[in-house]
């Protein structure tokens, strides 16, 4: 059977990839950054799964106003990156698991949750930087990861509830495939961060903090935050952070929180960094 005990949750800033990528990773702005993934990576390496089941949101790139689907699964063998104006990302392609994906496609839908099934798809930011942030620069990514790209962008967004739902949705998915594999989930995007507008650069510190502090013990709460909540506390792309939820749905009610980093700032946002286990399977270790 396959298994999830634990979730992964960060921000997926690109000017992060870009100093990453262009080798400023030891200038003092951004080596702030990057020491606080110092332990995550660590852990990464001890909880090495055989699958990423990644949730992100794609800015207009794979896909554009053209359609907009809700949630949409990555069932390819792989997905290149992105090109977002500059090129794509030097790094390496991403493998899928076509198997699990499928399989998981057809028991999510078949939970009555719908389901875009995404034969073809490049991935930009939003999935490349955090697997930086957690594995650095290799040559080639240390595992298969699966895709699923959630809408963020246009109105309406999914609710926090329907994405808490649709996580633990996803695990019954996982835990009825036959093979062993271990699966950890990673929710991206976020904090606090408006791009646009009069309230460009809105860090909302209270905030993330309660959303981070809450997560890990009450998520049932966190997930009635509506929409308007955290456009107007945590700013217009705030509202990443329903994505978390869906990590966070996948994994036990109680839960163990093992690694917390929050900083500001990075590019105009607040970054935020959390590492949770299922407390009856967690390893035990700390920073
Ligand atoms: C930026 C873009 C993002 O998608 C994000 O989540 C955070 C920051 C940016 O352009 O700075
Ligand atoms: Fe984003």
């Amino acid at each position: 059977m396959a298994t999830i005990s634990a979730s992964v949750y960060t921000s997926h800033v690109p000017a992060i990839g870009a100093a990453l990528d262009q080798g400023k990773s030891n200038e003092p702005y951004w080596r702030q950054v990057f020491d606080g993934y110092a332990f995550s990576k660590q852990w990464e390496k001890e909880h090495l799964p055989d699958v990423i089941f990644l949730v992100f949101n794609d800015h207009a790139t794979a896909f554009s106003l053209d359609f907009i689907p809700t949630f949409a699964i990555g069932t390819a063998a792989e997905f290149a990156p992105a090109d977002e104006g500059w090129g794509p990302r030097p790094v390496p392609t991403v493998i899928g698991h076509p198997k699990l994906a499928s399989h998981i496609a057809q028991s999510v839908i078949q939970q009555d949750f719908d389901l875009t099934i995404v034969n073809k798809m490049d991935v930009d930011h939003g999935l490349t930087v955090p697997l930086s942030l957690m594995f650095g620069q290799p040559q080639e990514w240390p595992c298969r990861i699966i895709p699923l790209a959630v809408n963020v962008v246009q109105y309406p967004p999914p609710t926090g509830n329907r994405c808490y739902h649709f996580g633990q949705a996803i695990r019954r998915a996982v835990e009825s495939f036959p093979e062993d594999l271990r699966v950890v989930v990673f929710g991206t995007g976020g904090m606090s961060h408006q791009l646009q507008g009069k309230r460009a650069g809105l860090i909302n510190r209270e905030f993330d903090t309660r959303f981070l502090d809450e997560l890990s013990r009450n998520p049932r709460e966190v997930a009635k935050i509506p929409f308007i909540e955290y456009v107007r506390e945590a700013g217009s792309e705030g509202i990443e952070l329903v994505m978390w939820l869906i990590a966070r749905g996948a994994l036990d009610e109680r839960v163990r929180e093992v690694y917390r980093f929050y900083h500001v700032p990075a590019s105009n946002t607040a970054l935020g960094h959390l590492i949770l286990e299922n407390e009856a399977t967690s390893s035990g270790l700390t920073p």
